[in-house]
Formats: C-alpha cells, sequence, structure tokens
C-alpha cells in the first residue's frame, strides 16, 4: 500500500481535510497523527492513521467507523433537543435526590415558585409545599421509589412570596447507569388559570340554573296568574254585589243597635257587629285587589284632593289604640288629577301592611307635599316590623307574600296604578325599624 494514491483504496479526496499539509508534516516530522474524517459525497465517516515509517515516507490507514459516528450523532442531538425543551417549556421540571434535596431544575420550575436557580439548588421540596399537602407528597415518594412513577395528580406548592397555586404534577423515578434509584424528578404545571376558568365556568352554569329557576318561576306564576284572573273576574264579579249588601246591612244594623237600650245585649251586639264589619271590609279588600290586579286599568281623571282623600282612607278603618297617627301636610294644599278611586286603593293598601307591620303598636305617619316640579309626594310610614334585605328585590311581585293570611296583591296593584298614573312607588326599610313607602305623582 505504501505509496499508492488514496483514489486506488475507493477514497475521494472531497473532504475539507488538508491532506496534501497532513501528509508532508507526518512524512517530514516522522510523528504519527490520527483524525476522524467525514466524506460528504459518501456520507461516511472514516479513522485515518498517519505515520511515517522512514523520512520523506508515509503509511496511511483508514477505518469505516460511519455506525458508531452516527450512533454517537444521535446521541448529541437528543440530548441537544433534550436541553432545548428542559431550558424553554412552559413546565416546571425539577430532580431531586433521595433525600430530598433538588440538584436540578429548569428555569420555568424556578420561575412558578419566585425564585433563582441558585436559591433553589439543593433546597428542600419540602419547602415549597403548604403544610397540609407533606401527607401526600410523603406518600407519592414511596409509591414512585416502588414503582418507577406516579399517575398525574394535583397538590398546591408555595412561591417565595408566601403565595399559593394549584399545580398538576407527574414524578419519575430518577436512576443511575446501573439502574440504581438515586432520586426523583418532575413535571409540574401551574393550573391556576385553568382553575380559574373552571371555577369560572361553575358560576356561570350556577348562574344559568338560576336564571332557568327564576323564568320557571315566572311562568309557573304567570299560568297562575291567568287562572287567578279569570277565577277573580268571575268571583268578584259574584262577591261584590252580596258583599256591598253585607255592609249596607250592617251599617242600617248599626243604628238599629244604637237605639236600643243600654245592656250587655247591646255591648255585645255592637262587639259582633265590629267584627263582622272588619271581616267584611277585609273581604272586600281581597275582591277589589284582585279585581285591580287582573282588570286592565282605565284610569278615569278627575281633580283629587290629596288631603281629602287621606282622611276618607283613614275614616274607612279602625286603627287600633296602640297606633299612633301623625298626619303632616304641606302649606301647599295637593291636587292633582287622578283616578279616586284607584289612589284610594293604593292608600288602603299601604295603610293595611304599615298597620300590619306594627301589632304591637307604634307610629303612623302619612305626609303629603308638592314639590318645586310640581310633583306630589306621599309617604306612608311606619315603626314596625320593616323588611328584610332579602326580600326586598320581591316584595312588588304579586302573590309575593310572608304573612299567613295575605294574597301578595297588595303592593302589585299600588306599582301598577301608579305607574298606570305616570308616577313611581319606592320604599326604604330596615329590618326592625319600620318602613316608609314614597308615591311620587307628576302633575297632570
Ligand atoms: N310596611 C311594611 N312593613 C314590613 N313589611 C312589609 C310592609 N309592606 C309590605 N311588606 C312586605 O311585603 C310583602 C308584600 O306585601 P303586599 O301588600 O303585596 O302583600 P301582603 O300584605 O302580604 O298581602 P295582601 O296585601 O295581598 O293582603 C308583605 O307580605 C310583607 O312581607
Ligand atoms: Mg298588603
Amino acid at each position: 500500500m505504501i505509496l499508492k494514491k488514496g483514489t486506488e483504496f475507493g477514497i475521494k479526496y472531497k473532504s475539507i481535510f488538508d491532506w496534501k499539509g497532513k501528509y508532508s508534516k507526518v512524512a517530514n516530522t516522522g510523528l504519527a497523527e490520527q483524525s476522524e474524517v467525514y466524506y460528504k459525497t459518501e456520507d461516511k465517516w472514516y479513522q485515518a492513521y498517519l505515520y511515517s515509517p522512514k523520512k520523506g515516507f508515509i503509511i496511511s490507514s483508514f477505518m469505516d467507523i460511519t455506525p458508531r459516528k452516527k450512533a454517537e450523532l444521535h446521541y448529541i442531538m437528543s440530548e441537544k433537543w433534550f436541553r432545548r425543551l428542559f431550558m424553554t417549556t412552559q413546565d416546571g421540571i425539577m430532580a431531586r435526590d433521595l433525600k430530598g434535596k433538588m440538584f436540578d431544575c429548569n428555569p420555568a420550575y424556578a420561575k412558578m415558585l419566585g425564585y433563582t436557580k441558585k436559591e433553589l439548588k439543593s433546597r428542600s421540596v419540602k419547602l415549597l409545599l403548604p403544610e397540609k399537602w407533606q401527607k401526600q407528597r410523603e406518600r407519592i415518594v414511596k409509591n414512585v421509589l416502588q414503582t418507577g412513577q406516579s399517575i398525574v395528580f394535583e397538590r398546591e406548592y408555595k412561591r417565595k412570596d408566601g403565595s399559593i397555586f394549584p399545580a398538576s404534577v407527574r414524578t419519575w423515578r430518577l436512576t443511575d447507569g446501573k439502574g440504581k434509584a438515586i432520586g426523583i424528578w418532575s413535571i409540574v404545571r401551574d393550573i391556576s388559570e385553568q382553575k380559574r376558568h373552571q371555577r369560572s365556568l361553575e358560576e356561570q352554569a350556577i348562574a344559568l340554573e338560576r336564571i332557568v329557576d327564576e323564568r320557571t318561576r315566572q311562568l309557573r306564576d304567570s299560568e297562575r296568574l291567568a287562572a287567578i284572573g279569570q277565577t277573580a273576574a268571575m268571583v268578584g264579579h259574584d262577591l261584590r254585589n252580596p258583599l256591598q249588601t253585607v255592609i249596607g246591612e250592617l251599617y242600617l244594623a248599626k243604628s238599629e243597635v244604637n237605639s236600643l237600650g243600654e245592656g250587655g245585649a247591646k255591648s255585645n251586639l255592637e262587639e259582633s257587629i265590629q267584627v263582622i264589619e272588619e271581616q267584611a271590609i277585609y273581604m272586600d279588600k281581597i275582591v277589589s285587589d284582585l279585581q285591580a290586579f287582573v282588570r286592565p286599568i282605565i284610569i278615569e281623571r278627575k281633580p283629587v284632593n290629596i288631603k281629602q282623600l287621606i282622611n276618607a282612607v283613614l275614616s274607612s278603618f279602625t286603627i287600633s289604640a296602640n297606633v299612633e297617627l301623625d298626619l303632616q301636610f304641606g302649606d301647599v294644599f295637593p291636587e292633582i288629577k287622578a283616578d279616586l278611586q284607584l289612589l284610594k286603593r293604593v292608600l288602603i293598601n299601604l295603610v293595611t301592611n304599615a298597620v300590619q307591620a306594627m301589632p304591637g303598636g307604634g307610629r303612623l305617619t302619612l305626609t303629603s307635599q308638592v314639590q318645586s316640579n310640581g310633583h306630589v309626594l306621599v309617604t306612608v310610614e311606619d315603626t314596625g316590623v320593616g323588611i328584610p334585605e332579602k326580600i326586598k328585590p320581591q316584595i312588588f311581585m304579586p302573590l309575593f307574600t310572608t304573612k299567613s293570611r295575605g294574597q301578595g296583591f297588595g303592593l302589585a296593584v299600588c306599582k301598577r296604578v301608579i305607574e298606570a298614573h305616570g308616577g313611581s312607588i319606592s320604599f326604604e326599610s330596615e329590618e326592625g325599624r319600620g318602613a316608609k313607602f314614597t308615591i311620587e305623582l307628576p302633575p297632570s
């Protein structure tokens, strides 16, 4: 082989290798050389040995090392690939020894926990978990060392600033070249965002459920109202006349009784008549409310003097002695064009509620005044039980009542009538401290 041309061995010299320089160096110095050379055209690697048996002469031998080189390259490439993944992934990757001391982690892991990599190095992983997760950690470590890996599980971590975040974790056993366990490595994913999303989805589901419930209730109520409407129209019509007769007869009976001589029989009769009268008035209220609610409201406007209206309403009530009445009228005499019968209904309902709210007595205050814009304000205030916060949004709804004998039509009728007059009704109340209802009517 000595002094033969390389091409004669089937090797094409298409490499960046400076053969001429190498050969003359070895031939002249007598120092042997070896190098690995890549032949691009063949895609092959050779191990070349060059030595000089005698000054000016050279011996070269080539050994095909392509399989070894390819395996090495593959290893380097996969190592590089893994390193890149390790450095750039958003998931935290961490390795710790058998004692729980960390010996490596990627930037994402350190960032997630608010530490620098240096601070985390040889830190005990125990310190990164809130106390309540320590038992779970011990269980998983034991399991992973035995079985080789864990299932995906969730736990919380504690950042350097003390804040807590939820994470999903998976861990594997770490072994040395001989397969002996030397620690554990984990992939940790911050799932705060996912949890927030999940929570907001749950909240939306609850809100939707509430809307469906509310709509179902409204539907049920409107069906009920339609049925009540039909019945009320019939019953109201049929009861109206006999009721008026009862009230009229009672009036006559009262005057008859007055003419009787004083005595036990007279006072007994007076008492009975009063009870019957109260109950008849109550029946009249029920019928009137039902009718006012179900009938289309047709307003017949006539000049109404508010002061007279209030007095008329109060005179139709027997207000118990333990309720102190306080009437306050402004200097200007409020007079508006409105439907007298309907406004009477509104005031009767408000005063009834006020009186019912003060079973143990209290003060009932009625005021009326004209505002500078000509609007008339009428207020009905009591010092009774007040309206609990949680039922405030419902009190104007038809059928809403907290009373065992209530219909829940009173305020619904008030709202309907006042709004039909172009006005508004509002209230202020604190539980246990009374309630004040205000009606505002525009000048007509
Ligand atoms: N002045 C008030 N003080 C405390 N609670 C009140 C007052 N007025 C109304 N409410 C509350 O609002 C609910 C609805 O009142 P509304 O007048 O519509 O019906 P009701 O009085 O229960 O029955 P109805 O008037 O049909 O006999 C009452 O059941 C009560 O809980
Ligand atoms: Mg009422």
